[in-house]
């Protein structure tokens, strides 16, 4: 059996224990995070574009929460968060679907000695959190691994996961321009991306295009109202990145 088709049995065997209906979040759309080499080469590609200390440290500040505070971040990846934004929290909560990502984020808390972050291998359809429920949940790039009716179902579990008022940061690609101009939109991401990481950022965004199921902003803005969350901030850049900060509502 190679590689491939092993790793597709042992998603299979995961997927088994879920009703058979339910989307797998286990089974890499697009872009496969469980890749060692993808993961192992993720953070000097992004570090090319992105100041991990920097947005970490602006989504704290976004999230205004005491030093007390618990926080989860879904879809940690190598730990871009979470590893800077632990020290200003009581407790962070690291969880992902792939275990190769995982693994490098373990590595580098581990490094870092930081002893306040959990890690969990789940994702927003299976990660079950036994603890208090939190302050806050942070998610950036991650949503758009779901199609929009299981997006809406993780968005109701996160908002499960938080204390009365808790809040809820989220960053991912979200389209803004009018869909009578989808193709230049598109091009627009393609360049944007190409720009960042040359070759690897143009194939990175088309697969995103074709193969993720990023979403469009009044679509999004209807999943988080849905799903139980008050947008207290949108804010679009260049018509496909959007930032959202929203608060869960009451009752
Ligand atoms: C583009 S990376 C973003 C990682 C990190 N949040 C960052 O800012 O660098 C996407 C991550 O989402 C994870 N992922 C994909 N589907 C997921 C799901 N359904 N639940 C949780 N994480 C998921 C992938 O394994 C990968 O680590």
């Amino acid at each position: 059996m190679d590689i491939e088709s092993y790793r597709h049995y042992a998603n299979s065997l995961e997927a088994a224990r879920q009703p058979a209906w339910r989307y797998n979040e286990m089974k890499p759309c697009g872009l496969n995070y469980n890749n060692i080499i993808l993961a192992w080469m993720y953070d000097s590609c992004h570090r090319l574009f992105r100041d991990f200390k920097r947005e970490a440290e602006q989504i704290v500040a976004l999230l205004a929460l005491s030093s007390d505070a618990t926080v989860i971040d879904m879809g940690c990846g190598t730990g871009a968060f979470a590893l800077h934004a632990a020290p200003h929290f009581r407790k962070v909560h690291a969880v992902d679907v792939s275990k190769a990502m995982l693994r490098r984020a373990r590595k580098k808390a581990r490094k870092a000695r930081l002893g306040n972050i959990e890690f969990h291998r789940g994702g927003f359809l299976t990660y079950e959190h036994r603890g208090e429920p939190v302050d806050a949940i942070n998610s950036v790039a991650v949503l758009h691994h779901l199609p929009d009716f299981w997006k809406l179902v993780g968005l109701r579990r996160m908002a499960s996961m938080l204390k009365p008022h808790g809040k809820l940061h989220l960053f991912d690609v979200v389209f803004s321009f009018d869909v009578a101009r989808y193709e230049s939109g598109c091009k627009r991401f393609v360049k944007a991306m190409s720009a960042h990481l040359g070759s690897t950022g143009q194939i990175e965004s088309e697969t995103h295009l074709r193969d993720e199921y990023s979403t469009c902003d009044w679509i999004m803005e209807g999943l988080l109202d849905k799903a139980g969350f008050n947008v207290e901030l949108a804010d679009h850049k260049d018509d496909f990145l959007a930032t959202y900060v929203c608060t869960k509502k009451d009752g």
